[in-house]
């Protein structure tokens, strides 16, 4: 009832927005600086905003807003986890943008380059960064999917003995993360963080990759063993959206700040205080951040990015903080704990 009521609400909001905005469109027609938003796009030559266009249209941005909104920003919650305790991914990743954007770090610089006629380009050589955004999701699937199969369809399924099923009157749920942790695919770092598997020619594989694992790279990955967007006609309409969104906020930010994580997943630390790297290449953590399932799959304790309290103490989420090279070379050593903390 409560969820129907807000449900309402919202529709409202939103069809008070696209209203106001198609009078303003049919104010401004021609003008110069269109906006590109999702719903100047979806308004543009629409003459009369009929009540079924509103409705549709109302459909259409929830849709984008539910869909595109909670699934990116877990992806890029999970990215900066991994990279705050992957000391050899996280410099990969300083290093390549440090050679596509030059060493100037300031968010306006990198915006400024991003946007630039060059800025597709850039964004499109980020193979390593992109590698990341793909291993991050490979662990951290934040959607699945489900499908129906009506009665009478005969669809049918062989299990791995050879027997078929029909699933028909059955609902299908494909979970990404079992899909995603296969070790007959996977290998032995399947539950690692190992970016190097996607860079298909593997000449980065081995620069930074842990010494003692099987070289999986994508060309062995099958593509179906990989589907965080889903696969096929109904799959994620945002995806390119999602990764490019996604390279451009790690460029803007993984140069700029450390990520430390505090209460779930936070490093442990030796007795000098220095975090512990283990064998894999990532620092051992205290405790093992789960994900809860609220539609999508999300971190229990939303790891939200939080600044140091004024008494000094900290909520469960993020510790961020101004990167600069000492830092740097602390990350490897010890946590940049001395650091300008960066506050909202
Ligand atoms: C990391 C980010 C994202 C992930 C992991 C993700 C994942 C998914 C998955 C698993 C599906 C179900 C596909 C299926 O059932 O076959 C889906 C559908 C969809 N996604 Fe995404 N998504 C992401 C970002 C976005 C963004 C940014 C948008 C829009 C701006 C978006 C819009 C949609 C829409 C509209 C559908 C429904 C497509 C259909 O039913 O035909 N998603 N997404």
């Amino acid at each position: 009832m409560k969820r129907r009521r807000l449900g309402k609400r919202i529709d409202l909001l939103i069809k008070g927005i696209i209203s106001r905005k198609h009078t303003e469109q049919q104010i401004h027609a021609g003008g110069d600086g269109k906006s590109r938003s999702i719903l100047s796009l979806s308004l543009q030559d629409t003459k009369t905003l009929t009540p079924e266009l509103i409705d549709v249209t109302c459909d259409q941005l929830k849709t984008s807003l539910l869909a595109g909104h909670d699934t990116t920003s877990t992806m890029l919650a999970y990215c900066f986890y991994e990279l705050s305790h992957t000391p050899r991914v996280l410099d990969a990743v300083r290093d390549e943008l440090n050679r596509l954007l030059g060493t100037e770090e300031d968010p306006e610089v990198v915006r400024s380059r991003l946007v630039s006629p060059d800025g597709p380009n850039l964004i499109n050589r980020m193979s390593y960064i992109s590698a990341v955004i793909k291993e991050t999701l490979r662990l951290h699937p934040p959607a699945a999917t489900a499908r129906y199969s009506k009665p009478g369809a005969c669809f049918t399924v062989r299990a791995p003995a050879g027997e078929d099923h029909c699933l028909d009157g059955v609902i299908i749920y494909n979970c990404e993360t079992l899909i995603h942790r296969d070790r007959a695919v996977y290998g032995d770092t399947a539950n690692d963080f190992v970016p190097e598997r996607w860079l298909s020619d593997g000449s980065d594989s081995s620069r930074n990759a842990p010494m003692d694992k099987p070289d999986i790279n994508s060309r062995t990955i099958p593509v179906s063993a990989w589907r965080p967007f889903e696969r096929g006609p109904r799959s994620c309409i945002g995806q390119e959206f999602a990764n490019i969104e996604a390279r451009v906020i790690i460029a803007v930010v993984a140069r700029r700040y450390d990520f430390t994580k505090v209460g779930l997943g936070e490093l442990a630390t030796d007795k000098e205080g220095r975090p512990v790297l283990q064998e894999n290449g990532q620092y051992k953590t205290k405790s093992h951040l789960y994900n809860t399932r609220q539609v999508t799959s999300k971190p229990v304790d939303g790891m939200k990015p939080s600044a140091c309290s004024e008494q000094g103490g900290m909520d469960t989420g993020w510790e961020t903080a101004r990167s600069n090279s000492a830092s740097r070379g602390l990350l490897s050593g010890a946590l940049p704990r001395n650091q300008q903390t960066y506050r909202e």
